[in-house]
């Protein structure tokens, strides 16, 4: 760890280094897992437009927002919201770290699904050539609670050992090989996938736009996941941000982090539809879609089997860069505001995060009768810190930075190389007073509709 800048904080060691721990917390099940059935279930195109609009303007501007903000503030998300606006704002900084808390509790359980489906592909379980089949696969594994409670405490303990080895051996260092390799992973895949029979129609499905598919409801949800694949508004990329050395250039990074996420969301749809076309899925299966679909297409690659295992490392690790960002807000809350130990803290929000995050694991399973707002515990967390918490975090971030601070904020994203003023002018409208409209509608559509 590269300490030489602020003897007091750790640094990323190289400015690569923190666009690809940044890159890989936006990068995990939110492109790979989530966004393939959202996009499904929304109508394609109607849902894509929306998203891709949403990341390259309110979104990149609140990734530089929030980075700017970490990198000022220093600390926790909470003390740098502090420092930087006053008192009031460290609440805000809270609420954040209650957003990666709940977000943690059942990202852990798909997390888990990853887990369990690499120990398939290692004993050969994985490649099958019958949806019938590998839709029972996975139903089986959600369903029985026990298979499901134990892949999703493995994950944590992953995810919580991680974390626990400190912010440039544990992150940084499997971000830098295996992000790569799965999208390399994901294009053979899809080049594969586009080969069968019917698969077209999948290709077709994702990018026509239909316009009876646009409703509130899809972009209120375009916009829900546009913060779930930024990390936005859950203090991640503020905390991330305390660790970035003052010569990196914020705006670059959060460019990167932002056609990154764009990328892995559009190769996992490409990976995906077309397969589930082919294979004669339903595009709205849900969230067992990329489990179903993905097999199917190993099992018509040469040595699928082992590509299976390589495809099924790439996407825990994913995930796993993804969870433990989530759970380093937490840790590095406990740490500066509460004064316990790196150690003690991940023990004690792993232990919590168990507890909680069982409710999600058993809402697949013998508690799936039980709802909220007619959807299953599962469902109605993630519905909650998507297109509520998330959006209300990065709320106070585009108000703290868009307005009461603007000054500073300038100062933060500006680099000898740029931006100039028109960019930041254009910056200023997208953060002061873009993003607040928007999420403000979208918090009202989610609450109310
Ligand atoms: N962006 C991550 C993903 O797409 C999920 C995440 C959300 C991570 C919020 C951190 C904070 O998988």
């Amino acid at each position: 760890m590269s300490t030489a800048n602020t003897p007091a904080a750790p640094q990323w060691s190289s400015r690569l280094g923190f666009i690809l721990a940044s890159a890989g917390s936006a990068i995990g099940l939110g492109a790979i897992w989530k966004f393939p059935f959202w996009a499904g279930a929304n109508g394609g195109a109607a849902f894509i437009i929306p998203f891709i609009v949403f990341t390259m303007t309110v979104g990149l501007v609140l990734v530089a927002a929030e980075i700017a903000l970490g990198r000022r503030g220093r600390g926790s998300t909470v003390s740098a919201m502090r420092r930087v606006g006053g008192r009031a704002w460290g609440l805000m900084g809270a609420f954040s770290v209650l957003t990666s808390f709940l977000i943690l509790s059942y990202y852990a359980v798909v997390g888990g699904w990853c887990a369990a489906y690499l120990a398939n592909a290692v004993t050969g379980d994985v490649v099958s050539n019958d949806p019938a089949a590998l839709r029972a696969q996975f139903a089986d594994l959600v369903s029985t609670d026990w298979k499901n409670l134990f892949w999703f405490a493995v994950f944590l303990l992953l995810t919580a050992a991680t974390a626990a080895l400190g912010v440039e051996r544990g992150i940084e260092r499997l971000a830098k090989y295996l992000m790569p390799t799965l999208f390399v992973l994901m294009v053979v895949l899809i080049v594969r996938g586009l080969m069968l029979p019917g698969a077209w129609a999948g290709v077709e499905y994702l990018f026509d736009f239909r316009w009876e598919s646009v409703t509130a409801a899809s972009i209120r949800d375009a916009m829900g996941f546009t913060f779930f694949s930024l990390s936005l508004g859950a203090g991640v990329l503020v905390t991330y941000g305390t660790y970035v050395p003052k010569s990196t250039s914020i705006p670059k990074a959060s460019f990167w982090v932002a056609v990154l996420s764009i990328e892995a969301a559009l190769l996992s749809g490409l990976m995906t539809m077309p397969a589930a076309f082919a294979f004669g899925l339903s595009p709205d299966a849900g969230p067992g879609l990329v489990f179903i679909t993905v097999p199917m297409i190993f099992e018509r690659i040469p040595a699928g089997g082992l590509f299976a295992v390589l495809f099924y490392v790439c996407l825990l690790v994913a995930a796993l860069t993804s969870s433990v960002s989530l759970l380093e807000v937490v840790v590095a809350f406990l740490k500066n505001e509460w004064h316990f130990s790196r150690r003690a803290a991940t023990v004690t929000s792993g232990a919590l995060l168990f507890v909680l995050g069982s409710i999600s694991a058993l809402s697949f399973g013998s508690w799936s009768g039980f709802t909220l707002f007619g959807r299953s515990i599962f469902d109605c967390l993630d519905f909650i810190c998507s297109n509520v918490m998330m959006p209300a975090g990065g709320l106070a971030v585009a108000l703290l930075m868009g307005w009461k601070v603007w000054e500073t904020t300038c100062t933060e994203l500006s680099t000898p190389s740029g931006p100039g003023p028109a960019a930041l002018e254009l910056a200023r409208v997208l953060l002061a007073y873009l993003s607040p409209i928007l999420i403000l509608a979208t918090v009202y559509q989610g609450v109310f509709f």
